[in-house]
């Protein structure tokens, strides 16, 4: 998984639970680079998630409570680091929709080895999108942060219903989001 997540992960402890947590966090989670990561790098997102434990252990707030929030706060570092990205998208279905078709696809290009979850996306009717999240690194709740985020940039009410599907260990998704 690219640096840039692990980067902005660090950024988010450090802002919001100070210097002294983000010490430990990182004592802790990662044993094999103390903690330094280069934004186009690729290391173990098995990595980020033992920082993510470690960050659940010290303030006691759950797991998946803490991924959705680091995929709210990492939606706007995206808005932020590539503006260019999102001038013609103006809602977020309408980002939504080209995720997979523009937005991880210009991902593979600035970040060449860049390995971004898929996503099918189905127009259901004027207020409901269907999203089918696939990826072997089965990060649904990074994703429901992420899709948090962007409605929370475009100033929308949304709801999310998420259902397993396959073998029902998160590699295949079903996001149902309705405004
Ligand atoms: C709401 C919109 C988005 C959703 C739902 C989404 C979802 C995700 C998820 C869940 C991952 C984790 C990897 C995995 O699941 O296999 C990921 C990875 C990534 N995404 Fe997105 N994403 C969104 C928008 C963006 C935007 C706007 C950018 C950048 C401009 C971006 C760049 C990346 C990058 C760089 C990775 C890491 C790929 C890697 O490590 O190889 N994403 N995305």
């Amino acid at each position: 998984m690219k640096g840039m997540l692990f980067i902005s992960f660090l950024d988010l402890v450090e802002s919001q639970y100070g210097p002294d947590t983000l010490e430990v966090v990182l004592s802790e989670g990662t044993a094999e680079n103390s903690g330094v990561y280069i934004a186009a790098g690729d290391y173990p997102h098995t990595e980020l998630i033992a920082l993510i434990v470690s960050l659940s252990k010290h303030t006691g707030i759950e797991v998946s409570h803490l991924i959705k929030s680091f995929g709210m706060y990492h939606f706007a570092e995206f808005i932020a680091a590539y503006p260019q990205l999102f001038t013609d998208l103006n809602s977020c279905f309408a980002l939504l929709e080209k995720v997979d078709s523009f937005i991880h696809q210009e991902v593979r290009l600035l970040y060449p080895g860049a390995t971004p979850p898929k996503f099918d996306y189905h127009r259901v009717n004027e207020d409901t999108i269907e999203l089918l999240y696939q990826s072997p690194r089965c990060m649904g709740d990074v994703a429901e942060g992420l899709i948090l985020g962007c409605a929370a940039y475009y100033g929308e009410k949304i709801g999310i219903k998420r259902e397993r599907h396959g073998d029902k260990s998160g590699a295949l998704e079903r996001f149902t989001i309705t405004r």
